[in-house]
């Protein structure tokens, strides 16, 4: 696979080794400017050592990278691509025994930004973000929603056109879940490529693309709704026990004879069917046993079945 031609990040064949271990295997994808790319795994899928290379942070062992239209050749390219990118990382947001302003300057610095330029675009952050604290505040103080939007304008200061977000809602509440990917929406609105990675999947549902990696490997690419399209050909049904079954008929059921997945949800089942005959045979047989209905699937079945269940 070539580069692709005026991407924001085009990765080809990327490998990174730890040692003998292979932490990202083979990966190939590009994103597209003004796109919200969602990096979908478990953990140790290898997600934060993708964006690690991505954001020249750490040089990769195999394969081409070019992030903002510069090729990651060497330690002067990665310099020339940390001033195209921001990175909000997934351990560490802010110093929380500093104050927001004390944070931001020393972001500010940090990034070499000449003064009247940094006051102008931290007035235009705090706007974006509706920071309404006095910037005194000592960031342990702030709740954890608005330390997380606090972090976003940091890592932005420098008007990047590509942003990392590595987690970034991690533990905070609902509310302030939805206010992040509204911020993230308009930043994609307006130009911006945002990369980001969550374990929610109503946030991963909002990404225009999900690349799934199991095990240091990409394993999907697609829409929200291609990647439900493609794990679910056949009719995805939610079977709900009118008894208690035995443990043996469910992992009977679990054979590849009747279902092509078969997944417990609670006290429930989420069942794609082989065929269209697959399922009438075990209707035939179990009809008395379960209802059934048929399901839209979401994010979570297309999750389990590629990235846990591995097609039981
Ligand atoms: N510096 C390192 N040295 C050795 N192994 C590492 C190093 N960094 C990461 N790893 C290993 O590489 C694998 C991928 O880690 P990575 O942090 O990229 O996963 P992740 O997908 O971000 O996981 P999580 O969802 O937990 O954040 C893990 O097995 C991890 O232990
Ligand atoms: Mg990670």
């Amino acid at each position: 696979m070539q580069p692709t031609l005026n991407a924001a990040v085009s990765v080809t064949e990327l490998g990174v080794d730890f040692g003998n271990f292979k932490a990202v295997n083979q990966v190939s994808f590009s994103v597209a400017p003004g796109e919200i790319f969602g990096f979908l795994g478990a953990n140790g899928a290898g997600k934060t050592t993708t964006i690690r290379v991505l954001c020249g942070l750490l040089i990769p062992t195999r394969g081409t990278v070019t992030v903002a239209g510069i090729p990651y050749l060497s330690e002067e390219s990665a310099d020339r691509i940390k001033e195209k990118v921001g990175y909000m990382s997934q351990k560490f947001t802010l110093y929380n025994d500093l104050t927001v302003a004390e944070n931001l300057n020393f972001t500010a610095s940090l990034r070499k930004l000449e003064r009247t330029y940094y006051l102008k675009r931290k007035k235009e952050l705090f706007d974006f973000i509706t920071f309404d604290k006095p910037e005194s505040t000592m960031v342990k103080d702030l709740p954890g929603g608005m330390k997380q939007q606090v972090s976003l304008a940091a890592s932005m200061l420098h008007n990047p056109e590509i942003i990392f977000l590595d987690e970034p809602t991690a533990g905070v509440t609902s509310a302030a879940r939805e206010k992040f990917w509204s911020l993230i929406k308009s930043l994609a609105k307006n130009g911006k490529t945002i990369f980001v990675t969550s374990h929610y999947m109503d946030e991963v549902e909002q990404c225009d693309r999900i690349a799934l990696m199991r095990s240091g490997e990409l394993i999907a690419l697609d829409s929200p709704k291609g990647l439900k399209e493609s794990t679910f050909p056949h009719p995805l049904y939610e079977l709900t026990p009118k008894r208690k079954i035995p443990y043996s008929e469910i992992e009977a059921l679990r054979s590849p004879d009747y279902f092509d997945s078969f997944q417990a949800y609670g006290l429930r089942f989420h069942a794609s069917p082989r065929t269209a005959q697959s399922w009438n045979e075990f209707l035939m047989r179990y009809s008395e046993d379960f209802d059934s209905q048929i399901i839209q699937p979401t994010l979570e079945d297309v999750f389990i079945r590629l990235v846990e269940g591995q097609n039981r």
